[in-house]
């Protein structure tokens, strides 16, 4: 296997700055009293509703390094199972039962991480500095829209390399022959890439096909919160709308667990079971793909992997994490904030 190229650690130093969902709000409703225990960015995690307050706490207990998963909720904090050691949300150490008079050690604070819930999935991020916010779902929000949420699945495969595959529009001639593309139609648009409020954007308009599945076809427009996170807007025409929003969550370098929902405007007494099998068949025909790059991280120097011209939008997004990473190292989290912030509108389409 070809070694990952010396970007890695910087990269997930990256992703640390950034949001991304750990688990969905069932998911962890699931296993209560118990806290979940997930992976994200390699980190061991216990992510628990403490009573109102989702918290996400290094899991490994201080004393013994119990994982505080096998553990429980008391009162409001995280209970350790093996001795009792019992952790506030902020994960100071508020307990040691077997010393009932103290003294608690003024270093018993566990690592804890920003956390928060919102549209029904628990977000973490490791890194508050740059000051980012969870990636945007517009169509979560829009009332004329019915949502529905498809079973989180897991690749072991990078999240950026998953990110690509979702946005990549010469992939669909090949791997989607019939569903989303055409093989007698190889030749995919060139887009103009955007940058906008933190957002990579470009518009697609997928050649006519014919399919009797609910089938996402029709104008399309990619926003891409960076750095791991896709929304397509579909026009089908007639004022019909229709949304596909992903999220890869980082769990380590070379695997991302994709969180995902689809929402239309039309259709919201019909049965939801076809808007979501479409989207099964889609990604049954992509994993084999995606799930056999080697390596599976995400390589980001430009020498690593031959491009051509037709990968544009890939070439963007490598573009603007290459950037984010220079800026992280030039002037930290700061820089790294200005540089999502700064939009870049290309005045026409690059040759
Ligand atoms: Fe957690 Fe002892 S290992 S209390
Ligand atoms: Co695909």
């Amino acid at each position: 296997m070809t070694a990952p190229d010396a970007a890695q650690s910087e990269l997930t130093r990256l992703l640390e700055l950034f949001w991304h969902p750990v688990c969905t709000l069932d998911e962890l409703r699931a296993v209560a009293p118990r806290p979940l225990a997930v992976t994200l960015l390699g980190r061991p995690l216990a992510v628990a509703d403490l009573g109102g307050t989702v918290a996400a706490v290094d899991d490994r207990c201080l004393h013994r390094s119990a994982r505080l998963s096998v553990g429980w909720v008391d009162d409001g904090a995280f209970r350790c199972g093996y001795h009792g050691w019992r952790y506030a949300p902020d994960g100071t150490c508020v307990e040691i039962p077997s010393l009932p008079d103290g003294p608690i050690p003024p270093k018993a604070c566990l690592r804890s991480y920003d956390a928060v819930v919102t549209h029904d999935l628990v977000y973490v991020r490791i890194d508050g500095a740059a000051d980012t916010v969870p990636p945007a779902c517009p169509a979560l929000d829009d009332t004329t829209m019915r949502v529905v949420a498809g079973a989180p699945y897991t690749w072991p495969v990078a999240a950026p390399r998953r990110v690509e595959n979702f946005t990549d529009l010469a992939h669909f001639a090949w791997v989607h022959d019939g569903t989303l593309g055409r093989r007698d139609r190889p030749v995919p648009p060139v887009p103009v890439v955007r940058r906008e409020g933190g957002e990579m954007r470009f518009e697609y308009d997928p050649p006519e096909m014919e399919s009797e599945a609910v089938a996402l076809y029709g104008h399309s427009a990619y926003r891409m919160p960076m750095p791991c996170t896709v929304d397509i807007g579909f026009d089908l025409g007639g004022g019909v709308r229709r949304h596909l929003w992903m999220t890869a969550s980082p769990i380590d370098e070379a695997s991302c667990r994709s969180f995902w929902v689809v929402a239309r405007n039309d259709d919201h007494d019909g049965d939801d079971a076809p808007h979501l099998a479409f989207q099964d068949v889609i990604l049954a025909e992509d994993e084999p793909l995606v799930t056999n790059q080697d390596p599976p991280e995400m390589l980001l120097d430009p020498g690593a992997e031959m491009s051509v011209r037709t990968d544009r939008v890939s070439l963007e997004y490598r573009r603007w994490l290459r950037e984010l990473l220079a800026a992280l190292d030039a002037g930290g989290p700061a820089a790294v904030a200005a540089a999502l912030a700064a939009d870049r509108v290309p005045e026409a389409a690059a040759p």
